[in-house]
């Protein structure tokens, strides 16, 4: 097993556009790292580089203390698992897992004991003569991580893994990638562009936007703490609201009413003006719902005009209206992330037993200490703790 670092990385493809773009990423020894980012912003291709499937423009790449640079695939001993896992059709289960085994000239003992272990690890000995055409989706990926398990690697790189499986498969399939990656204690870097999937795997989580790395941080501190607002908008499902805000003195005057923020947070935002302000749906709640309600200071009351009951829970969209101002840095900011609409409305989590209607007058209680507020020029959240954010763009 090995550390992998990514120092000042770059990109470039025939046509000059920098696909990578001066990325630094330090992958430690047995840690999950999880590279996201809307389509097109570089994943693939920064997965690419480490395995040495694509040439790098410049900067340095590590395994272990080793630069790989200049070294060709088959010396880096990484072990690659493709989307679609690129079995072999007409070999047995157990002749796919062999595969490097044989390749590499191991005995027929050490190929026997290998693969079984690694069947056993991955649960298909009952399938190793079986065709990979005989195998459901999720048993043909564990086949693919068999294969990259036997030939003891020095990291495991995944991109995409999952995309191809329904939404019931992709959670099972994530929870056993999980197990085992902890199991094995083996390096990992998994590409992805499923926020629920690095927030779930990640030990930490790299976030890119056209090949610029965002913030590099656990996926707590990037829920808690997003450096800008395209990783506030990209983090979070249903993803943060923003609206237009503007503080003075502690409070926070919002379209709906004002809030008191804490001390710490309105210092941060006096005096700049109008700002975005930004608030996950789950800080909300029904006032009087289950121990909120008694802070009276950050009720407002809410004209309700959607709900959409989920059983568990229940969203209520209460719309808004935001200024130019505000409104063109959305609009930017919905390009970002891949045209996702961040609408001019609050969608706000209520408990599902909650009795609102649409068309109601709802009192609604909100946590003002869970909100930031970004500038709207540069997106950059002003109300960052950086004890507890990883790494920013532009900070460091
Ligand atoms: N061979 C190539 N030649 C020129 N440009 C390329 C090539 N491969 C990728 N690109 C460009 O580089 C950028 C990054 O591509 P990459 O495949 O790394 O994105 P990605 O983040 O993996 O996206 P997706 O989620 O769609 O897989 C894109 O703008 C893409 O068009
Ligand atoms: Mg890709």
């Amino acid at each position: 097993m090995a550390s992998i670092s990514m120092n000042n990385i770059v990109k470039r493809y025939g046509d000059g556009f920098p696909a990578v773009n001066d990325v630094s990423v330090e992958v430690a020894d047995g840690e999950f790292m999880i590279l996201v980012g809307p389509s097109g912003c570089g994943k693939s291709t920064l997965l690419r580089m480490i395995v040495g499937l694509e040439d790098i423009t410049s900067g340095d790449m590590l395994i272990g203390e080793r630069r790989v640079n200049d070294l060709a695939p088959r010396d880096r001993n990484l072990a690659m698992v493709f989307q679609n896992y690129a079995l072999y059709p007409h070999l047995t289960v157990f002749e796919n897992i062999a595969f490097p085994l044989r390749l590499a000239g191991a005995s027929h003992d050490e190929v026997d004991t290998k693969v079984r272990e690694a069947a056993q690890t991955l649960e298909l000995t009952e399938h190793l003569d079986r065709k990979p055409g005989n195998l459901s989706g999720g048993q043909r990926q564990r086949v693919a991580m068999g294969r990259a398990i036997v030939r003891d690697a020095d990291a495991f790189l995944f991109d995409e893994p999952l995309s191809n499986l329904d939404a019931k498969l992709r959670g099972q399939m994530r929870t056993e990638i999980s197990r085992l990656q902890k199991r094995l204690g083996i390096t990992t870097v998994y590409v992805t562009h499923d926020q629920t999937e690095a927030m779930t795997l990640g030990d930490r989580v790299a976030v890119l936007k056209r090949g610029e790395l965002q913030q590099l941080a656990t996926p707590r501190e990037l829920y808690d703490n997003p450096g800008n607002l395209f990783v506030a908008g990209f983090i979070g499902s249903p993803p943060m609201n923003f609206l237009p805000g503007e503080v003075e003195g502690d409070q926070l005057k919002l379209p709906f009413g004002s809030v008191t923020l804490p001390e710490e947070k309105a210092a941060a935002a006096a005096g700049k003006g109008l700002l975005i302000a930004g608030i996950r749906p789950e800080h909300f709640a029904e006032a009087g719902s289950g121990d909120r309600g008694e802070d009276a200071g950050n009720t407002f009351q809410a004209r309700i005009d959607v709900v959409e009951w989920l059983g568990n829970e229940t969203y209520a969209y209460v719309p808004f209206e935001a200024p130019p101002e505000v409104q063109a840095q959305l609009t930017q900011l919905e390009k970002d992330l891949d045209g996702e609409t961040i609408r001019t409305q609050l969608i706000i989590t209520l408990e599902g037993g909650s009795t609102v209607q649409e068309g109601d007058e709802a009192t609604v209680w909100v946590d003002a200490a869970r909100f930031h507020l970004f500038d709207p020029e540069t997106g950059d959240n002003l109300t960052v703790d950086p004890e507890h954010a990883g790494r920013i763009l532009g900070r460091d």
